[in-house]
């Protein structure tokens, strides 16, 4: 794990994207990870920057997104359907014919996950990852307790995340949705590269026990410690609490 500390979550956006940059540029077909919410806000602004300078090609690159949430219609602003569009696939001039993100509308959520798994081996896989994490710890939204084996499943979102993320639903937690699909642990574990960006001092404890506490399922975040290629990202708040 590399573990590199900015001034600000802007600074650590443009490193993030220098590192999406050089990790996708000798890929013939280039496969990105996508995570939503705020963390990559900056990354992806970066990456639209680099989009319309042409240092950054998005012509060729297939994503995947990491989760979605259950039941919300795809067509909500705050699906991560409508998110990826809004914060991502435009911006950065992606295909959208390219653009993968689970269907939190399907009837059947196993089959959904089972042929999104298919969807991402197809592609050859994830040659950059893009994640956050949340104050519980989780990655994707593979919450405490998931299996660093797991696979892209439904999945009960802790009262915590529903309650960090009621900001996007007017501060209405009742409107958060209860559940989601997520890419599992193991699933996100074997992206080629993973880079976590995270900022603020309301990571600074998920940043800490990621880094230097045990490894274990109480946070999912620590499943990282074992992957040979991840960047950490952090400005100062998120990063005082380590070592
Ligand atoms: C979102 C995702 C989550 C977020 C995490 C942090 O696709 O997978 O793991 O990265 O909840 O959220 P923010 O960045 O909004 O603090």
């Amino acid at each position: 794990m590399e573990i590199i500390v900015e001034d600000s979550a802007e600074a650590a956006g443009e490193t993030g994207s220098r590192a999406v940059i050089d990790a996708l540029a000798s890929r013939p077909d280039p496969v990105l990870g996508l995570a939503t919410g705020s963390s990559p806000e900056h990354l992806y602004a970066s990456l639209a920057r680099a989009s319309a300078e042409a240092r950054f090609d998005p012509r060729r690159v297939t994503a995947f997104a990491l989760d979605e949430y259950l039941g919300l219609d795809p067509a909500h602003p705050q699906s991560y359907r409508s998110v990826v569009d809004r914060e991502v696939t435009r911006p950065l001039g992606l295909d959208p014919a390219r653009v993968h993100v689970l269907d939190g509308g399907a009837r059947n959520a196993d089959a959904e996950c089972r042929a999104y798994e298919r969807a991402i081996q197809a592609a050859g896989g994830v040659d950059i990852q893009i994640l956050g994490i949340g104050a519980n710890g989780h990655i994707g939204f593979n919450e405490p307790g998931s299996s660093f084996q797991s696979r892209t499943r439904r999945q009960r979102l802790d009262e915590r995340t529903r309650r960090d993320n009621a900001r996007f639903f007017g501060g209405r937690i009742e409107d958060v949705p209860q559940e989601c699909l997520t890419q599992g642990i193991g699933t996100i574990r074997e992206a080629r590269q993973i880079v976590l960006v995270a900022s603020g001092a309301g990571k600074a404890e998920a940043v800490s026990a990621m880094i230097q506490g045990p490894v274990g399922e109480h946070c999912p975040a620590t499943a990282l410690r074992s992957h040979p290629s991840v960047l950490v990202l952090l400005d100062r708040e998120a990063a005082s609490q380590v070592r």
